[in-house]
């Protein structure tokens, strides 16, 4: 059986992570509501598809209520999303059954530290995620994550918000504060700092702002595994 019961939620409780879903319209979510997210996150599932065959399996990890997860279906890969709350993997099941039936997505509740010990190497031709790896608490943390995550596919495609105005305006809290106004933690490095944490992995991290008041702007950051 699988019991995340000790487990900790990245960023903060559980609870907060549904409230915070709902308070952006971001829980139940709708067909146009998907349209504009692909619309809007041109620049991340663009790079998917530069680089994932289509058709291929893809890990979605820390999916949410499966806003990217639904996504990458309807652009004709096979989807595995994983999260650590049954509530949200229950929305995430519910939105896919609704708005992508009968296509190959499908949730599990696992751990994404975990997930090397999980899944076999190259079960998935990628992993992506969104708004996730901010939320450990160290540089190292973070390299550890993705070498995990490496061992189980060849390329990571994600992205994290990065430090401006706006995001800290959105965030509601002051350059060096770690926790925001919604009580999450969440580090809010530049890029040139993101490019520093992540040098081993030689990553291309590309900009993507979002005109729109309520989206953050983000860095969508590419790895690749390199074989020694
Ligand atoms: C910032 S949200 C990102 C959700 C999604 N990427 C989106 O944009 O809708 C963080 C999600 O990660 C999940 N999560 C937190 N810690 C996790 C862990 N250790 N393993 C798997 N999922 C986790 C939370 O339950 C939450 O649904």
């Amino acid at each position: 059986m699988n019991n995340l019961n000790n487990v900790e939620s990245l960023g903060g409780e559980a609870w907060k992570w549904k409230q915070l879903f709902i308070s952006r319209n971001a829980y139940e979510v709708t067909e146009v509501y998907i349209t504009k997210w692909q619309q809007r996150n041109y620049t991340f599932l663009g790079l998917v598809d530069l680089l994932v065959n289509p058709g291929s399996r893809i890990l979605e990890a820390g999916c949410g209520p499966g806003r990217h997860a639904i996504s990458l279906v309807n652009m004709g890969y096979s989807v595995v999303g994983i999260d650590i709350d049954p509530e949200i993997m229950g929305q995430a099941q519910r939105n896919a059954e609704r708005l992508v039936p009968n296509k190959d997505i499908s949730f599990q509740l696992k751990d994404l530290n975990k997930i090397h010990l999980e899944f076999q190497r190259d079960e998935f031709a990628a992993i992506t995620h969104g708004g996730l790896m901010e939320h450990y608490h160290s540089a190292q943390e973070i390299r550890y994550a993705l070498q995990k995550q490496l061992m189980i596919a060849p390329y990571i495609v994600f992205d994290v918000p990065y430090q401006t105005d706006k995001n800290c305006g959105l965030f509601d809290r002051e350059n060096d504060q770690l926790f925001g106004g919604d009580g999450v933690f969440r580090q809010l490095w530049d890029k040139d700092k993101w490019s520093e944490v992540l040098a081993e992995f030689k990553p291309l991290i590309i900009r993507e702002d979002h005109t729109d008041p309520g989206m953050t702007d983000d860095l969508v950051i590419v790895l690749k595994r390199r074989e020694s």
